[in-house]
């Protein structure tokens, strides 16, 4: 097969910051996907109606004209958001759900939740008015492995979750284990998974062996290789479950490089590329279309997107750095080939 037509893919959970690095982040995103769910741990996060829309009306300045690109908005979940907020939010249309972020569990989420349990009655608001909840699942105590966050907080909040509310609507964001891919395949129909690229195609020992690797460093962190090939078979399977989100995450070079890294990968320049290559390394390139642009739009109750995108059979070299506004940024899988390219 030379070329692929697939509908125009969405990507169901994607960072893209803000200020100048929309500048970057905006058009990139949008020359691939037609709908992006935009993660709000900004600073300050992004908690209300009001300051989503501020925000998708800053992100469409940057979209290309003549280019079709529908931010939807996910809310951070906080311990002061009331039932009345999530009300508000179902009735708006740019609104898609409140992100659940642990206190402390990654880039920017100091003003995550600290008890689960105290969020009880939003639950029952979203339950109520079928606002999804999409979940960072990890876990953040001290004692706990940081291989072992993403089971330990399944076992301990997302089981106990769906039981109390098994008509909310739950996305366990960017899966990394096969604990995960259990709870989600066990979990009624309302639970579903985004999966990453790297995740897909990548485990620890591409962190860790011959040298610490600070650009393929995220959260949650890669894992063992026998996680990496129960999250592929479940790609793999057509199950309508597991479901695209990148997760692109851009840190400025300067701020991966350091004593300190931030957690991230930057794959929106390659990321339906990415995908591609996960799916022909399997001889399931037959896959791609419904992982990448049909499962998330029915779990989500959008309809699918009516136009399509063609990728070429073609080898090219994900670029070494990308420019911003802010200084180099090394996207994910940089300097390194891939076998499919979106027809630009
Ligand atoms: O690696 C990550 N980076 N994981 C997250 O959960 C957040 C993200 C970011 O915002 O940089
Ligand atoms: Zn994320």
């Amino acid at each position: 097969m030379q070329s692929l037509i697939i509908p125009t893919p969405d990507d169901w959970h994607l960072h893209l910051r803000d200020g100048a690095m929309l500048r970057t982040t905006v058009p990139a995103s949008a020359a691939v996907f037609n709908r992006a769910v935009i993660m709000p741990n900004l600073v300050p996060p992004v908690t209300t109606v009001k300051a989503a829309l501020d925000y998708r009306s800053r992100i469409m300045d940057e979209v290309p004209h003549g280019v079709s690109f529908n931010p939807v908005m996910a809310l951070y979940l906080t311990a002061e958001t009331t039932p009345e907020q999530v009300a508000e939010a179902a009735a708006n249309e740019h609104i898609i759900g409140f992100k659940l972020y642990p206190s402390g569990a990654t880039t920017n989420s100091t003003a995550g939740v600290k008890s689960v349990d105290a969020l009880e009655p939003v639950l029952a608001a979203m339950q109520e008015h079928r606002v999804p909840l999409l979940v960072h699942g990890e876990v953040t105590d001290s004692d706990i492995d940081i291989f072992d966050r993403e089971r330990v907080f399944i076992e301990r909040h997302l089981i106990p979750i769906t039981e109390r509310f098994p008509n909310l609507k739950l996305v366990l964001e960017h899966i990394t284990t096969a604990d995960a891919v259990a709870f989600v395949k066990n979990a009624n129909s309302n639970v579903a998974a985004t999966m990453t690229p790297q995740h897909l195609l990548m485990n620890r020992n591409d962190l860790l062996v011959g040298g610490v690797k600070p650009h393929n460093y995220c959260l949650p962190i890669l894992k063992r290789r026998s996680h990496q090939q129960v999250l592929q078979e479940a790609a793999l399977s057509g199950n309508p479950k597991f479901f695209l989100g990148t997760d692109s995450a851009p840190h400025v070079q300067a701020s991966k490089e350091t004593a300190c890294g931030c957690a991230g990968c930057y794959s929106a320049p390659a990321a339906i590329e990415l995908y591609a290559e996960f799916f022909s390394q399997h001889n399931a390139l037959d896959k791609l279309a419904n992982f990448a642009s049909g499962y998330g739009a029915d779990f989500y109750q959008l309809p699918r997107n009516s136009e399509t995108i063609e990728l070429v059979k073609q080898q090219w070299t994900v670029a070494e750095t990308v420019d911003t506004a802010n200084g180099p940024m090394v996207p994910y899988w940089a300097g390194m080939g891939l076998n499919w390219r979106l027809n630009r």
